[in-house]
């Protein structure tokens, strides 16, 4: 069982739609059994896949003790492909009951997805350095770093990478990749992006990168992955690009 957390500590960095059509391309094309896990409370992947934030449970419940997680899973309109949604309750879920008082309750999202059985859980993680983003971190044995070709994004690479040095000397994982999405390319800067994305992470840039293309948040108006709604679009065919690159190294 793959356990892909999915980061950037930044928003806009198409974490969200980077981890709903990996995990989307793995079950449709490559028959595999995907949990997808919302764990930003903006509820972006939830909402995406055509569900209500807020309607049903996230993992706050599971967190707490009050819920086992097979309870919080839900099946998605595409065969294979699993979620746990998010709410507004996961925010500072690590200061309510039982977790306040916990020094390791970081490490609880690990020991709650051991039980599970799928071939892939990719883990969808908020835009800053929190609880939720460690939890993660810890939880998965592989990280998948999202960046953008913009100056502020590669830039913050620096910081992720310093961050996630000091959490895997605990609790180790391999960086599965850099992906880059909004990519242009005709980009003036390309070649000087791509330069730190190398110092910063050597050898870990994929080659398939998600061209900008508005198809992406047409598809989350539908709820759906862009494979349903718009199957011939390039950012369709990058992400097949992208996953096929991610098989071969997880
Ligand atoms: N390749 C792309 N081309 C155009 N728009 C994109 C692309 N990838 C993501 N988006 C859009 O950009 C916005 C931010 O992406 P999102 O995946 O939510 O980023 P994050 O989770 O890092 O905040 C969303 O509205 C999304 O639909
Ligand atoms: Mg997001």
């Amino acid at each position: 069982m793959h356990k892909i957390s999915v980061s950037s500590f930044k928003g806009g960095t198409a974490k969200t739609s980077t981890s709903l059509h990996i995990g989307a391309a793995l079950a449709k094309f490559h028959k595999k059994r995907v949990l997808l896990i919302d764990l930003d409370a903006q509820a972006n992947l939830t909402a995406g896949l055509g569900f209500d934030p807020d309607a049903q449970d996230s993992m706050a419940p599971v967190f707490q003790g009050q819920k086992k997680i097979e309870e919080v899973i839900l099946p998605t309109s595409l065969k294979n492909l699993d979620l746990i949604p998010a709410d507004t309750w996961l925010e500072r879920v690590e200061v309510t009951g039982p977790l306040a008082g916990d020094r390791y309750s970081h490490e609880r999202l690990k020991e709650i997805l051991k039980p599970l059985n799928y071939d892939t859980i990719i883990i969808d993680t908020p835009p800053s350095l929190c609880w939720l983003t460690e939890s993660a971190l810890i939880a998965a044995d592989q990280s998948l770093v999202c960046a953008t070709p913009e100056f502020y994004s590669v830039k913050g690479l620096q910081r992720l990478s310093e961050f996630m040095n000091s959490i895997s000397a605990r609790h180790p994982f391999n960086i599965l990749g850099v992906a880059l999405s909004f990519w242009n390319p005709r980009g003036k800067s390309n070649d000087a992006f791509l330069e730190v994305i190398e110092k910063t992470f050597p050898g870990k840039l994929l080659e398939s990168k998600v061209r900008r293309d508005i198809h992406v948040s047409e598809a989350s108006v539908y709820g759906k992955p862009i494979f349903e709604v718009a199957p011939g679009s390039r950012a369709a065919e990058d992400y097949v690009s992208l996953t096929k690159e991610l098989l071969k190294r997880m």
